[in-house]
């Protein structure tokens, strides 16, 4: 995947955060990756937007070159990271995009911290909470991953986040969205599964949300398909949605161009409109 980020350290409490941090601009454009990735999934975005905004992505604990802290891991524990991770960079309010576990981090710490965020970007996420069902094939996933480590839990995760197009086409990401899976501790892995597992809805906080609100989704994704996209656009009330074409759950992986495009529009309309 393109060039490297800049890898900066910063302590919120016993864990530490790794990130990225470049370029210059007012409002700063914050990326949340999803489960179980890493700040290099948005180093696309970060190419594009460095030249014209201040771009920051970060590790969340656990993940990448952060490290856990030692604490139990929970969709709550994230987003207060996120708001304390903008306090140590003395940022008071940002532009931020989450992608999938990413974006329940976001809608989080929106609901608790509306004043901190100028704009939200929603992508291939949700705000349904899991069903019975589904958090009966997380508890599964731990068991299998605690029995037999992460190689099948990452071979069968990727055939579910790419579309068709993505493996035909770019099959050398793939290999690289594997290999990150693999190198994170299988500790965490579970760890987030079962704050996954545990999470609580937030689609009756959506009508709540202020600000301007961008909706971004694989057209293909099958994990957070796109009724759950069109079902916040119903409930949020400036927000605007835009499907992706040959992408599945990893759209700003999968069409870099088509969702740089769209997140460019959106954050230039923005500048316009605050002019
Ligand atoms: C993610 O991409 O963050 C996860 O697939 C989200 C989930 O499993 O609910």
């Amino acid at each position: 995947m393109q060039t490297a980020g800049n890898d900066i350290n910063i302590k919120l409490d016993k864990a530490t955060i790794c990130y990225d941090d470049m370029g210059n601009g007012e409002i700063p454009l914050i990326f949340i990756h999803g489960f179980p990735f890493d700040k290099s999934s948005w180093l696309n975005q970060l190419n594009y937007f460095k030249s014209s905004h201040r771009v920051i992505a970060y590790d969340i604990r656990g993940f990448g070159q952060s490290t856990d802290g030692e604490e139990k891991l929970s969709i709550n524990l994230f987003a207060d990271d996120l708001i304390k991770f903008m306090d140590g960079l003395e940022i008071s309010k940002a532009i931020v995009c989450g992608l999938s576990m990413g974006g329940y981090i976001l809608l989080n710490a929106v609901d608790r911290y509306p004043e901190r965020f100028e704009a939200i970007i929603l992508c291939d996420t949700q705000c349904i909470a899991d069903t019975t069902e589904g958090k009966e094939k997380r508890k599964l996933a731990i068991s299998e991953i605690e029995k037999d480590g992460l190689n099948n839990f990452a071979t069968d995760f990727v055939r579910k986040i790419f579309c068709e197009q993505t493996f035909k086409n770019k099959i050398q990401l793939t290999e690289c969205i594997r290999e990150i899976i693999l190198a994170t501790a299988p500790q965490t892995i579970t760890g987030t599964l079962n704050a996954l597992a545990e999470r609580s809805e937030l689609c009756t906080t959506l009508n709540e949300i202020k600000i301007p609100v961008l909706i971004l989704c694989g057209k293909e994704d099958q994990i957070t398909p796109p009724t759950q996209s069109e079902a916040m656009l119903s409930i949020i009330p400036n927000a605007k949605l835009k499907l992706i074409e040959d992408a599945g759950h990893m759209s700003n992986l999968e069409q870099p161009e088509t969702f740089n495009r769209n997140l460019n529009e959106f954050i230039s309309d923005l500048a316009r409109a605050n002019i």
